[in-house]
């Protein structure tokens, strides 16, 4: 089984080469084998290497810069996923993709389910369902996670964000109002494993799933666990949950519209694949431990 993967050095993608090992010898690729801004050039790349699976962890996510560079934010999530779907398509492979709880408005009350109806308010929650939208359309054998406010130890992320503020001022404002699901990246790889697994011998399973940890945040929420793990821990911060200020998002300007409700359900993956999913705090405290390991 030959695996190829993009996106390498990403949360996801860094944690999927060890995820994916488990099913076959896998080809993992960066920014610089292979630039997403060049769709066109993806296809010659797939073909070199002939895979049985494409797993695409690449992703324009620089939200708010999107609004103003358009062109490179659909070319990385909405031109190339069609490029690598094709291709997929052509040579009877799997892709794996991942889109975002951005391809909704965020105006529901309940978790969006796989068949709510989607409405960005972005360039970029547009360019993530183009996207999708491209590769349900190539006809490729498929399986497409959305997921949200993903974190891992390696790259820059709200917690890590957080605790670095935290460390300079006492008073951060945080957004009662946004609500999603803190989910590990660690976690969606090895879901990717498990439901491509599955896949594997029963293609009918291939589908758009909501992949996120167990339960739901607000940022304010999600603050207060980060700070009280800082206590608890002896990290020093001057603020503490107590210290922080709850606000709407509105306090924040900000040049791209986020959706308020981003809470996904992700009931379809754990019926078709038998998986239990773990509540957001484990996923954050094994980020933050690993995050302050010496
Ligand atoms: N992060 C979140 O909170 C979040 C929320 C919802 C959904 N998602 C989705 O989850 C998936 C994985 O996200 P993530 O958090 O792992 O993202 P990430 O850490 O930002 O990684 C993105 C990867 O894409 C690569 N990349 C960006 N532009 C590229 C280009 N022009 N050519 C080639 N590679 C390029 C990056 O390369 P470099 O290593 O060189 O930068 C990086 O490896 C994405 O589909 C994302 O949309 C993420």
């Amino acid at each position: 089984m030959k695996l190829l993967l993009f996106g390498k050095g990403g949360q996801v993608g860094w944690e999927l080469q060890r995820s994916l090992s488990v099913l076959g010898a896998v080809t993992a690729l960066t920014r610089r084998d292979a630039d997403f801004a060049r769709p066109a050039a993806l296809a010659t790349i797939v073909r070199a290497i002939d895979p049985d699976v494409i797993v695409n962890a690449v992703a324009y996510n620089a939200v708010d810069l999107a609004e103003r560079e358009v062109e490179l934010c659909t070319a990385v999530n909405a031109q190339a996923p069609r490029v690598l779907a094709n291709e997929a398509a052509a040579l009877d492979a799997w892709l794996v993709h991942y889109s975002t709880d951005q391809v909704f408005n965020g105006s529901a009350c309940l978790p969006y389910t796989e068949h709510a109806a989607t409405g960005p308010l972005s360039v970029y929650g547009h360019s993530k369902l183009e996207g999708e939208n491209h590769v349900r359309a190539s006809g490729c054998k498929h399986l497409i996670f959305r997921t949200s406010w993903v974190h891992s130890p390696r790259r820059d992320n709200f917690a890590l964000r957080l605790l670095k503020m935290a460390a300079e001022r006492e008073a951060i404002d945080m957004a009662a109002d946004q609500f999603a699901t803190p989910t590990g990246a660690d976690l969606l790889a090895d879901v990717t494993a498990h439901a491509l697994h599955a896949c594997l011998s029963n293609a009918s399973l291939g589908a758009t799933y909501h992949a996120v940890a167990a339960g739901e945040a607000s940022r304010l929420d999600y603050a207060r666990f980060v700070l009280d793990w800082a206590r608890d821990h002896g990290v020093p911060t001057r603020a503490s949950s107590e210290t922080l200020r709850a606000v709407t998002s509105t306090e924040f300007p900000s040049a791209a519209r986020r959706p308020l409700n981003g809470r996904l359900s992700p009931d379809k993956l754990c019926a078709t694949f038998g998986i239990a999913l773990p509540p957001w705090r484990d996923g954050v405290k094994r980020m933050l431990a690993e995050a302050h390991l010496a």
